[in-house]
């Protein structure tokens, strides 16, 4: 079986370092993968440090397409894959998420009638705004394999027509659907204690467990909008004044950028100036994974790091009206802040008094990638492995 997966941003690359481990522990001998990377993401810090740190083979093929719009980005990327799946002749094609290059694969492999196995497929935020949802309604229509990580998103296609049958043959029209827990938990699994062995990350910054919060800022409808990037920060600024508290800020390229270019002049020199804030360039995964599980919470855009908070149980503030992860809402482990500040500080001072317990299973148990394979061999005609994982 030949497996041609496409990777191109962060956290995709994250996703596909726990299928590329389980296929190069358990299955060598029965699936060659194909890895391409789509050079959507391409600084040292949010592409190379991954492939080093998490032991993924180095890309069979590199797109190079770097950054853009979002017409120039993805359509490079549809023609590169186009070529690859040309020369390769994949048995299935593997996207992860919901970013350009998930779309990218998905229109070249299913225009070419290969099968696409799509991980983390039925996520919904149901606002059509966000690029990502464009990105992921597209490639679940088109895919052949839909591996689920939550109930919300098996729910979510059945809302959508998917048959919820799970009898082969599976096609582009009658697709497999499947709930095998999240593929980002067998990673936070896997690398937990490692990450604590192998940084220093706390050190280097000079924080404790416990005494900061974790922050990330990423999404394009907060770092491109002025007044509600002023408004996050805003409300960090004022949390500082407030607790006794420090701010640990990796900062994806996009909001550095974005704040030398949007920030109130004096909000931007007090953010720099303020010594419990601490603004960072991205970090590697295993220091990411060490500043999550010591923060005293996180507050976050992200959709990778909403879920790790709830894996390392730490509460959530998220920085968006709305979550495709909408069951650690429901549980009470994150708050929806949307970009207001005072929204994040009720929030914060929710968190202060109100610990979140107890913390239920909800992705799965930490063996997505091997469920995933084990499914795939079986239609392949091999027989599936009778391990339980
Ligand atoms: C992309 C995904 C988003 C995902 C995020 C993960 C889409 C539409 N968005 O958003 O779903 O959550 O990745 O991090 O696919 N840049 C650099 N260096 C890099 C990469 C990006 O400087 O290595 C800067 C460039 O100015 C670029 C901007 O970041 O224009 C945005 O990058 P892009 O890949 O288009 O989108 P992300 O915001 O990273
Ligand atoms: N991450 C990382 N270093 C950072 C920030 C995030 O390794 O400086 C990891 C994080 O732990 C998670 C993934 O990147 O596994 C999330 O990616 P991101 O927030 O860029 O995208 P999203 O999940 O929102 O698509």
């Amino acid at each position: 079986m030949k497996l041609l997966t496409i990777i191109g941003a962060r956290p995709q690359i994250i996703k596909a370092s726990a299928l590329s481990r389980a296929i190069r522990q358990q299955f060598a001998d029965q699936i060659t993968e194909v890895l391409v990377h789509t050079g959507q993401h391409y600084d040292e810090n949010m592409s190379a440090v991954f492939f080093e740190e998490l032991e993924i083979p180095q890309p069979d093929y590199n797109l190079q397409v770097g950054s853009g719009s979002h017409g120039q980005q993805t359509a490079k990327m549809i023609m590169g894959v186009e070529e690859i799946l040309e020369k390769e002749n994949p048995t299935y094609v593997v996207i992860f998420g919901d970013t350009n290059s998930t779309l990218a694969g998905a229109i070249a492999a299913s225009k070419r009638h290969v099968p696409i196995v799509h991980i983390e497929a039925g996520l919904r935020s149901y606002n059509k705004r966000m690029p990502e949802e464009i990105n992921r309604i597209v490639s679940d229509h088109v895919s052949t394999y839909l591996f689920t990580p939550t109930q919300a998103g098996t729910d979510n296609l059945k809302k959508e027509g998917f048959l919820l049958t799970n009898s082969p043959p599976y096609t582009i029209d009658r697709p497999g659907i499947f709930q095998v827990g999240d593929i980002m938990y067998d990673n936070s699994l896997y690398f937990s204690e490692l990450a604590a062995q192998r940084t220093t990350i706390l050190e280097k910054l000079n924080v404790q467990g416990g005494d900061y919060t974790l922050i990330t800022i990423h999404r394009n409808a907060n770092t491109d909008d002025s007044n509600r990037l002023n408004g996050i920060f805003r409300a960090l600024q004022i949390i500082t004044a407030t607790y006794s508290v420090k701010l640990v800020l990796p900062l994806h390229p996009r909001t550095a950028k974005q704040m030398n270019a949007l920030l109130e002049p004096e909000l931007y020199q007090a953010i720099h100036t303020n010594p419990n804030i601490i603004l960072i360039p991205p970090v590697s995964f295993l220091e990411m994974t060490t500043l999550e599980k010591n923060a005293q919470r996180i507050i976050t855009d992200s959709g990778g790091v909403q879920k790790e908070a709830y894996f390392f149980k730490k509460p959530c503030l998220i920085l968006r009206a709305e979550t495709e992860w909408i069951e650690i809402v429901k549980e009470g482990a994150a708050i929806l802040c949307d970009a207001d500040p005072y929204r994040i500080l009720g929030a914060y001072a929710h968190f202060e008094t109100n610990p979140v317990i107890p913390f239920i299973s909800l992705y799965g148990d930490g063996t997505a990638a091997y469920q995933i394979i084990d499914i795939l061999l079986g239609e392949d005609g091999n027989k599936p492995t009778t391990n339980k994982f």
